[in-house]
């Protein structure tokens, strides 16, 4: 299979984890004979750095020609206190998304019984804890009519959905739905918002057509507390933009590791693959970021291209170094590995090079020197 894929190495740590990415998919078309060819492309503090627009035109071009894109994370603090900065790298990822018309983030909330001793949660709770995540990501308020006065004293935001940006969203959440635990979750504020009405009414709509999914409602408040009491209850939930950036945050400290998480938006054409980490940037060139997110959003690229035994491979091949303790920083402050490090070890047992002659001596040369 030949697929051609754009990176965008983005801000911060993105570049480092990016590349840790790479190397495991360059072995992945190794070993079962496929091509990926890449293309490196600008977007966010990087792009405004270098060019003044935190998303170039050839950069939208490249992405709307390529079968998917890899993208490592976005933002700098120089522009994260500053409400005057009229160019933010954010625009860069928003405009892309609207672009592209992503508009769903999909994100796996797993643990791994290597790591329950770092969750906040009790150990008890987040045993098999397994969902996922829907969150619109093209409409409602982040895309909303924005205004300020002129005198600075009055802004608003505008939050409108329409029938459509929720019916497609939906099927894929209730399809999600089918093939798993059958059962979706729509958190909303219908109490109290127009728009969370109209996405109950056009949800309780669209499950007659899944009538084996079994749908219930949360509010978001009420689901913000459920994420954290009793987080195994949750198999599908369906959720909008600003609702969804908010919970899949409160989500993924559940796994005990931010660094771990993978995150893939779908729309109509091209898909885009990143950690859902941000940009780090006080681990930025250090080598000790966790690149376990952004090698997990390679795993998901390849499911999206139908190569699931490929994926499986790359996930099996990350449990086997977190159940070995070859970890990050984050998650074994003294006795931890580079990001370079882990990403050679995953694309050497995808590359067939591990178990069997792994060299436990060879690893440990590997290891940091830093106490
Ligand atoms: C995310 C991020 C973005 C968002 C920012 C960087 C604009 O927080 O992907 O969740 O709010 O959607
Ligand atoms: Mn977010």
């Amino acid at each position: 299979m030949t697929k051609n894929i754009v990176v965008i190495e983005g801000d911060g740590i993105g570049p480092e984890v990016t590349r840790q990415s790479v190397k495991v998919l360059n072995s992945i078309a190794e070993q079962f004979g496929h091509e990926f060819n890449y293309s490196y492309h600008l977007m966010g503090a990087d792009a405004i750095d270098k060019t003044g627009n935190p998303l170039p035109d050839e950069t939208i071009e490249a992405s709307l020609n390529s079968d998917a894109i890899l993208f490592g994370a976005i933002g700098h603090p120089k522009y994260d206190n500053d409400p005057t900065a009229k160019v933010r790298p954010e625009q860069g990822l928003l405009k892309l998304r609207k672009s592209l018309q992503l508009f769903a983030n999909i994100r796996p909330v797993s643990t791994y019984p290597a790591l329950h001793h770092l969750s906040p949660l009790k150990t008890k709770n987040i045993e098999d804890v397994d969902f996922i995540i829907y969150r619109e990501l093209t409409g409602g308020i982040y895309f909303g009519k924005k205004e300020t006065d002129a005198d600075g004293n009055r802004a608003l935001d505008d939050c409108t959905y329409t029938r459509e940006e929720i019916e497609r969203i939906a099927h894929l959440a209730f399809k999600q739905a089918q093939l798993r635990r059958k059962k979706l979750t729509l958190v909303d504020k219908a109490n109290v918002l127009e728009t969370s009405r109209l996405w109950r009414k056009v949800v309780k709509e669209i499950a007659a057509q899944y009538s084996d999914v079994e749908l219930d409602f949360l509010f978001v408040d009420n689901a913000a507390m459920q994420i954290i009491l009793n987080p195994k209850q949750f198999d599908v939930v369906l959720t909008e933009n600003m609702f969804g950036d908010i919970i899949s945050d409160e989500a993924s400290v559940i796994s005990g590791s931010l660094g771990l998480l993978p995150s893939a938006s779908v729309g109509k054409g091209s898909a885009l693959f990143e950690p859902i980490h941000g940009s780090y940037p006080q681990a930025a060139g250090k080598d000790i970021a966790n690149p376990l997110g952004s090698i997990l959003s390679a795993a998901m690229m390849l499911d999206h291209f139908g190569l699931h035994k490929e994926a499986e491979l790359v996930r099996t091949a990350v449990n086997w170094t977190l159940q070995n303790g070859f970890v990050t920083k984050d998650i074994d402050p003294v006795n931890f590995y580079f990001t370079s490090t882990i990403g050679e070890l995953i694309s050497d047992f995808v590359g067939n090079k591990f178990p069997g002659d792994i060299n436990k001596a060879n690893i440990e040369l590997r290891k940091s020197t830093i106490i």
